[in-house]
């Protein structure tokens, strides 16, 4: 009896900490997309944008550019290569004050040998909400453009940072 209650405690133990780290591989610090990636808090990452600007690429919409901790540094200095688990959201807004968000569109820093020839970006459109996407992966509607801009790690961090002055 006093066997089975210990064992009942080390289960719920365990238990336990499987399900923080689950929850934990949800957030923002997970890079692993088999761990379901999401970017619900991109409004607190640092943003290049201050307001937001016109893309060139992406439709003449409205948009801003947010990096993580790990892109900041790159990202601020044009420089490359970016950091594994580097994380970028383009929000696109639906008009100049940006209080409104259409979708996102964002790209991640994988492991080397994930997609070599390409940079190793994983690409992906979300929802507003940055919970729920509907495309992911090595993207071949984004990859062609953002090969253009392969001094600079495939992203387009001189143009953005010269439209936001
Ligand atoms: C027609 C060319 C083109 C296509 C297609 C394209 N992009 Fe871009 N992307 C750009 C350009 C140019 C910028 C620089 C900012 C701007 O003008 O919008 C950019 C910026 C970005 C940024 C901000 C980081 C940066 O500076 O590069 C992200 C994230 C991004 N694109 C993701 C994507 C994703 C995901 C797709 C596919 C769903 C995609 N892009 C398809 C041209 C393109």
């Amino acid at each position: 009896m006093t066997i089975s209650l210990r064992t009942m405690l080390i289960l719920t133990f365990v238990m336990l900490v499987i399900s923080t780290q689950v929850l934990a591989g949800s957030s923002d610090d997970n890079c692993d997309p088999k761990m379901g990636i999401t970017f619900m808090n991109w409004r607190n990452w640092t943003p290049v944008t201050v307001k937001p600007v016109v893309s060139e690429g992406h439709s003449n919409n409205w948009v801003g550019v947010f990096v993580n901790k790990i892109a900041k540094a790159k990202y601020l200095s044009a420089g490359s290569p970016y950091p594994v688990c580097a994380k970028i959201v383009k929000p696109i807004y639906l008009d100049e004050t940006g209080t409104k968000v259409l979708k996102l569109t964002v790209m991640l820093k994988m492991p080397p040998g994930y997609d070599p020839e390409n940079g190793d970006w994983w690409y992906a459109s979300y929802d507003k909400t940055g919970e729920f996407s509907w495309q992911q992966g090595k993207l071949s509607g984004c990859i062609p453009c953002h090969k253009q801009a392969t001094d600079t790690d495939y992203l387009f961090s001189r143009e953005v940072r010269k439209a936001a002055k």
